[in-house]
């Protein structure tokens, strides 16, 4: 595990594409999901964020290739109105890789950041249906503290706002 650089920026958009699709276009591609991929999981967007100073790029790699990364944004408060100010933004594992602890350790590496660098637990938001995240969160101690919505063109999706163990803020 390492942080990305400018050099990752392909990689980091081919694998949250194939992630993203596999998690939520279970019922086919329409154009809401064929624009959101293009527009928000484009290499110009990951290059824009490897260049972000509050963006934080993690990359798990198996030999030279990419299976999993997270991003976590600092001065980003929660809108639940807890003390938080880091999100983790993403957390992606691909689906051949799941279950080998690969989230937890991409995640403890968020964390300790965020503890280090804002001393706070991060927040998040998570689709409500997403029950295999929900149960991972909930396995490493998050909890729910509100609610938010994700707007895919016409359409609105529940997300659920959770925060880490530790939630205080220093
Ligand atoms: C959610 C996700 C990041 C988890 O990553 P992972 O590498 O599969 O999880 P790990 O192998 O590190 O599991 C860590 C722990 O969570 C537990 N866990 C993982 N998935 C679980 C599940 N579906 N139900 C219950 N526990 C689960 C594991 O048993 C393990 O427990 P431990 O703490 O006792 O070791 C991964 O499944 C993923 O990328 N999903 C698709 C994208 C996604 O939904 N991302 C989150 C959006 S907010």
């Amino acid at each position: 595990m390492r942080r990305a650089g400018p050099d990752d920026a392909a990689r980091l958009a081919v694998l949250a594409t194939q992630v993203w699709l596999h998690t939520y276009a279970t019922d086919g591609i329409g154009d809401e999901i064929a624009n959101h991929v293009l527009s928000a999981l484009g290499v110009d967007r990951f290059a824009a964020l490897l260049g972000d100073s509050c963006a934080s790029v993690l990359a798990a790699e198996r030999g030279h290739r990419l299976v999993g990364m997270a991003v976590a944004r600092a001065k980003a408060p929660c809108p639940a109105g807890v003390p938080s100010t880091v999100e983790l933004q993403t957390l992606y594992v691909q689906a051949h890789f799941i279950g080998r602890g690969i989230g937890k350790r991409l995640l403890q590496a968020i964390e300790a950041q965020a503890l280090a660098e804002a001393g706070c637990a991060p927040w998040l938001t998570v689709n409500a249906r997403n029950d295999r995240a929900l149960a991972f969160y909930a396995r490493q101690g998050y909890t729910q503290v509100g609610t938010d919505w994700f707007v895919l063109g016409a359409t609105r999706h529940e997300n659920l706002v959770l925060i880490g163990a530790g939630r205080g803020v220093r």
